[in-house]
């Protein structure tokens, strides 16, 4: 039988084109984006990993911050949004495109590999950015936790998720993002016949967003897009 792992790789595999254009043409995203990327707290040379970085619309924000010195690895389980994130950032030889899955990041075998990620020494990752991935996760905040761990002290996690607004003009906004929600979320059995997708979806962002705050000193906390998608950033102590 299909995992709910399978069906998202399915899904983002198939509909790859149309994803990457939602994701770099959406009003507001590019700034989200930036903003996000700024939320990393990266210094020129850091290493920074993005899970579930899909087709790479993040990647060249990460590099700006960077620079030439530092590394970007983005991380996600399906190839065919991969093979654009590849593209987009061929002209790049410190961003790093890597298969595999958010939960179990191969980063650290990456950053003592010579052969995977060339170029890094082993001085560890610097900050973690997860954008609109974490809903996606069986177990939100234990992700949320492996993230923090694979940081420590001292280094930032950043998730960006949309979800239901709270702004006094909700209820319309809410509408179309629930429309969008039942549209975009991969047909799994759980997802669609267990409970309703957008609640099952902001249960589990809620999860994340609120195992950063717990985990982290806040470094950001915000809200974007008519207050849909809700930006945390946090350091660890
Ligand atoms: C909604 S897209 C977001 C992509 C990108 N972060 C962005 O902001 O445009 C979700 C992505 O997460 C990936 N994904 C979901 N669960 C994953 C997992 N456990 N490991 C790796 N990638 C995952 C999917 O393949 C998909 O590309």
């Amino acid at each position: 039988m299909a995992t709910e792992s399978d069906s998202a790789q399915e899904f983002y595999g198939r509909w790859a084109r149309l994803y990457d254009l939602i994701a770099r043409r959406t009003p507001g995203i590019a700034r989200l984006r930036k903003r996000a990327a700024a939320a990393c707290r990266l210094e020129p040379g850091d290493t920074v990993v993005e899970m579930g970085c899909g087709t790479g619309a993040n990647l060249p924000f990460l590099r700006e911050r960077v620079g030439p010195a530092g590394t970007v690895i983005g991380i996600d389980f399906t190839r065919p949004v991969l093979e654009r994130a590849r593209a987009a950032t061929a002209a790049y030889d410190n961003v790093h495109v890597l298969q595999g899955d958010a939960t179990q990041p191969p980063v650290r075998a990456a950053l003592e590999d010579d052969e995977g990620v060339p170029g890094t020494d082993d001085d560890g990752v610097d900050a973690v950015l997860a954008t609109f991935v974490v809903g996606m996760l069986e177990d939100s905040a234990g992700a949320v936790d492996d993230w923090c761990d694979l940081v420590g002290s001292d280094g930032t996690v950043v998730l960006a998720n949309a979800a239901r607004s709270r702004e006094w003009y909700a209820p319309p906004v809410n509408a179309v993002f629930r429309a969008i929600v039942v549209l975009s979320t991969p047909p799994t059995m759980q997802l669609r016949y267990e409970s309703d997708p957008h609640i099952r979806l902001d249960e589990k962002i809620d999860a994340a967003h609120a195992r950063l705050r717990e985990r982290a000193v806040a470094v950001a906390d915000e809200t974007h897009i008519f207050g849909v998608v809700r930006l945390t950033g946090g350091r660890l102590d």
